[in-house]
C-alpha cells in the first residue's frame, strides 16, 4: 500500500467533546454557511474586530492576480497588538512569558511591551528609519525579536526577519534583495548549550551589503566580561541595543498605515535557487491572523498559548506575534532546543507555565515519540486543552500519540494547513465543530475557498488533485518583493483558463466525506522538518564547491524529518570521491545556506541520469533514494547510468 492508500483507509473519527463544544467560541456550522454566502462580508466582520483609525471604503478590489483588501482603511499593527490592550483591561496581563535555553526567564506584561515597543520605535526613528524602509531582524528567539518587529510596525518600517540558523551568505542575499537600511542582531543565541555567533555572521554577511547603514546589537549575554567580549563593534556602524533603548523616549504615537501598506517581507524557498521575498500587508494580514488565532485555537482570555516556532518562520510571525498579541493572549516563548538539557524540556515548560494551547510541528512530535513516553509522563500536562500541528503532513500514528500521550485523550487536535504565502491558517478543523480524522487537515475554514483542481483546471469534490485557492483572501501575499513577474508566474499561471486561481504547489486528496488530506509538494521544493528547502538552492550551493561539476538533489522519506535531502554529485576531472570530501560537501552546504539544508546523503557518481535533451531525471533519482523499483527509463540517454547508481546507493546503505 502507498502512503496515500494508508491515509485514505484511516477512518477513525473524533468528535468534539460535549463540554469543549459548549464552551467553544464556535460550536455550530452556521459560520461556514454565513461565510459561504458572503465571503467578503464575512471578512469585513472579522476586520471590524480590529481598531482602525480610518474605516475602509471598499472591502475588496480584485484585479486578478492582484488583490487589495479594506481599501482606504488605516490602522497600525503595533497599536492593535499592544496599545489597545493596555487601554483596556489587560494592562497587567502577561504578554510574553519567555524562557532562554540556559534557564533565564523574563515576563513582559502588556504594559511592559507597550513601553518597550514605543522606545524601539523612537530608537529606529532616531536612526533615520522611515515608513517603508526595510529593517532586517536576525536574532535568537528573545523578547527583543518581538519588540523589534512591533517597533518597525509602529513606525511603518518593513521588517524582514531572517531565521538565526541561516548562514552569512543567506543573510547577505536577503539583506541585499530587501535593500535593508538597518540590521538588528545579537552577540549570540543559545542552541544545545552552544552559542550561535549571530553578530559574527552579520559581520561576514555585511562585507557585501552596501545598503546597510547601522547594525543594532542586542546583548544576549549580560554579565559577560565587558560589552565587547562576544561581539566586535565596528565604529560608526554598530550600536548596542541596550544603550540606544536606555536613551529612547518611551512615548511614541503609532503611524496610521494604509491597509495595503507593507507590514513585512519574509523570504522562503522556491523552485529556483533564489529565495522569494513574500510580501504581506497590514490590514488583510492582521485580519486573517486575528480571526484564525481566535477560532482555530478557540482562544480565551485566560489561555496560555505556546507556539513553538521561531519568529524566523511565518508560523512565528502569525502565531507567536501578530495573531496571539492582536487577541491579547499570553504567549510562551522558548529560545532553545527541545532536548536541552533533557528530553523533557517542552513538558517542563508546559507544566511550569501552565500552557493550555500547544502548537508545534509533526517533526517535533515524531522526535518526542521516539524519545519515549517517560518524558512527558514526568510532568503534569493537565492544563493543556487544545493541541495544534503545522508545517507538514502529520502521520496518523504521530497524531494518535499526540492525542493520547500529550493531550491525555481529552484535547482536540487542529492540524492546520497553510503557507508563508497564505499568511494565516487556511485548512483546519474548528475544535468545537469538526469531527477530526488522524492525518487530515479536514476542511477549509470559513471565508476561504480552497479546492482541489485537476490539471485541466476542473474543481474536484473527491479524489486527488492540486490544492488551489479559487478566490482571494485577506492575508494572501500581495507579491514577491521586487519581482511581481515571478509572483504571477509562480502562483497564478498554473491554469491559463483561470488566471484568478492561486496554485499552492501542494498535492492533496479529498475522501468521500470531503476531508482534505495534504500529500506535500508537487514541485522541486522539499519539506525537511517542517521547513521548505528548494532543491535548486542546495544544488547551486554544491556546484559552488571547486570539486563539484554537477549536482542533483532530491527528497527521500525520513522517519523524523518527514523528508531528507539526498544529493547526487559528479566531480570535476581529477577529483576523488572520499568520505572526507563527502563530509566537506555537507558542511559546505550548511555554511552556504544553513544547517537545515545540510544533505543527509551524498552519492558520488560518474554521471547523472539524463534525458536525450540533457534534463536530469529527478524522478529516477527519487526512486533510487527511496529504494524503489526504477520507473520508466526508456527516455534516458544512457540507461546504464541509473542501474549503476542504484547499486552504489544500496551498497552505501548497507
Ligand atoms: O507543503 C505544505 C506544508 O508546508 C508548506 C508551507 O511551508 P511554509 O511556507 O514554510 O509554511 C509552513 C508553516 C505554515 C505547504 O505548502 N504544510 C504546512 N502545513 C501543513 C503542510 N502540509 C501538510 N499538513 C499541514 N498541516
Amino acid at each position: 500500500m502507498t502512503d496515500i492508500d494508508v491515509l485514505l483507509t484511516e477512518n477513525r473519527k473524533f468528535a468534539p467533546d460535549a463540554a469543549f463544544r459548549r464552551a467553544a467560541h464556535i460550536s455550530s456550522r452556521e459560520l461556514y454557511d454565513y461565510a459561504a454566502a458572503d465571503p467578503v462580508g464575512f471578512w469585513e466582520g472579522m476586520a471590524r474586530e480590529l481598531a482602525w483609525t480610518t474605516p475602509w471604503t471598499k472591502a475588496l478590489e480584485w484585479t486578478p492576480p492582484h488583490a487589495k483588501w479594506f481599501v482606504g482603511g488605516k490602522l497600525n499593527a503595533a497599536y492593535n497588538c499592544v496599545d489597545r490592550h493596555v487601554a483596556g483591561s489587560r494592562r497587567n496581563k502577561a504578554a510574553l512569558v519567555w524562557e532562554g535555553e540556559p534557564g533565564d526567564r523574563r515576563t513582559l506584561t502588556y504594559w511592559d511591551l507597550f513601553i518597550e515597543v514605543q522606545k524601539c520605535a523612537n530608537m529606529l526613528a532616531a536612526l533615520g528609519v522611515k515608513k517603508g524602509d526595510r529593517v532586517v531582524i536576525y536574532l535568537p528567539l528573545v523578547p527583543e525579536a518581538v519588540i523589534a518587529m512591533l517597533g518597525c510596525a509602529r513606525i511603518g518600517a518593513i521588517h524582514s526577519v531572517i531565521f538565526g540558523g541561516f548562514s552569512p551568505d543567506s543573510v547577505r542575499d536577503r539583506v541585499n534583495d530587501a535593500e535593508a537600511k538597518i540590521v538588528i542582531t545579537a552577540d549570540g543565541g543559545y542552541r544545545r548549550g552552544q552559542i550561535v555567533p549571530l553578530k559574527r555572521n552579520v559581520d561576514k554577511a555585511l562585507e557585501d551589503c552596501p545598503s546597510v547603514e547601522k547594525v543594532i546589537v542586542v546583548r544576549r549575554r549580560p554579565g559577560a566580561e565587558g560589552d565587547e567580549a562576544f561581539a566586535t563593534m565596528q565604529e560608526g556602524r554598530d550600536l548596542w541595543w541596550h544603550r540606544l533603548m536606555a536613551r529612547a523616549p518611551s512615548k511614541h504615537e503609532p503611524v496610521p498605515m494604509d491597509a495595503e501598506d507593507v507590514l513585512y517581507i519574509l523570504y522562503t524557498s522556491g523552485t529556483t535557487g533564489k529565495p522569494k521575498g513574500i510580501v504581506h500587508t497590514t490590514g488583510g494580514y492582521l485580519t486573517g491572523v486575528t480571526m484564525t488565532t481566535k477560532y482555530v485555537f478557540d482562544l480565551k482570555e485566560d489561555d496560555v498559548f505556546w507556539c513553538t516556532a521561531d519568529v524566523g518562520w511565518v508560523t512565528g510571525h502569525s502565531y507567536l506575534v501578530y495573531g496571539p498579541l492582536a487577541n491579547g493572549a499570553t504567549c510562551v516563548m522558548y529560545e532553545g532546543a527541545p532536548d536541552w538539557p533533557e528530553k523533557d524540556r517542552f513538558w517542563d515548560i508546559c507544566e511550569r507555565h501552565g500552557v493550555t494551547i500547544l502548537y508545534t510541528a509533526p517533526t517535533a512530535i515524531r522526535a518526542f515519540m521516539k524519545w519515549g513516553d517517560q518524558h512527558p509522563q514526568k510532568h503534569d500536562l493537565s492544563r493543556l486543552r487544545l493541541l495544534g500541528s503545522v508545517g507538514e503532513p502529520i502521520n496518523p500514528e504521530a497524531w494518535m500519540w499526540y492525542r493520547d500521550v500529550i493531550g491525555g485523550g481529552r484535547c482536540p487536535i487542529v492540524d492546520t494547513w497553510w503557507q508563508t504565502e497564505t499568511g494565516a491558517i487556511v485548512i483546519s478543523a474548528l475544535p468545537g465543530v469538526t469531527e477530526t480524522k488522524p492525518g487530515s487537515a479536514t476542511f477549509p475554514l470559513p471565508g476561504y475557498s480552497a479546492e482541489l483542481v485537476d490539471n485541466s483546471g476542473r474543481i474536484m469534490k473527491t479524489g486527488g488533485g492540486l490544492l488551489a485557492m479559487t478566490r482571494p483572501w485577506p492575508s494572501m501575499l500581495r507579491t514577491i518583493w521586487n519581482d511581481d513577474k515571478r509572483y504571477v508566474q509562480t502562483y497564478f499561471s498554473k491554469w491559463p483558463e483561470h488566471p484568478d486561481y492561486y496554485f499552492a504547489g501542494d498535492g492533496a486528496k479529498r475522501d468521500d466525506d470531503g476531508y482534505f488530506w495534504i500529500l506535500g509538494r508537487v514541485d522541486d521544493v522539499l519539506n525537511v522538518a517542517g521547513h521548505r528547502i528548494g532543491t535548486m538552492e542546495v544544488e547551486s550551493a554544491l556546484v559552488e564547491h571547486p570539486s563539484v561539476a554537477e549536482a542533483a538533489v532530491v527528497g527521500r522519506a525520513h522517519e523524523l524529518k518527514g523528508q531528507a535531502l539526498a544529493a547526487f554529485v559528479t566531480l570535476r576531472e581529477g577529483q576523488h570521491a572520499t568520505p572526507a570530501l563527502r563530509d566537506e560537501l555537507r558542511e559546505f552546504v550548511a555554511e552556504k545556506i544553513g544547517a537545515i539544508a545540510r544533505p543527509d546523503d551524498i552519492l558520488f557518481s560518474a554521471d547523472l541520469p539524463k534525458t536525450r535533451s540533457g534534463k536530469i531525471m529527478r524522478r529516477l533519482l527519487r526512486d533510487i533514494a527511496e529504494g524503489r523499483a526504477l520507473g520508466d527509463t526508456t527516455t534516458l540517454a544512457d540507461p546504464n547510468v541509473v542501474a549503476s547508481l542504484k547499486e552504489q546507493y544500496e551498497a552505501q546503505e548497507s
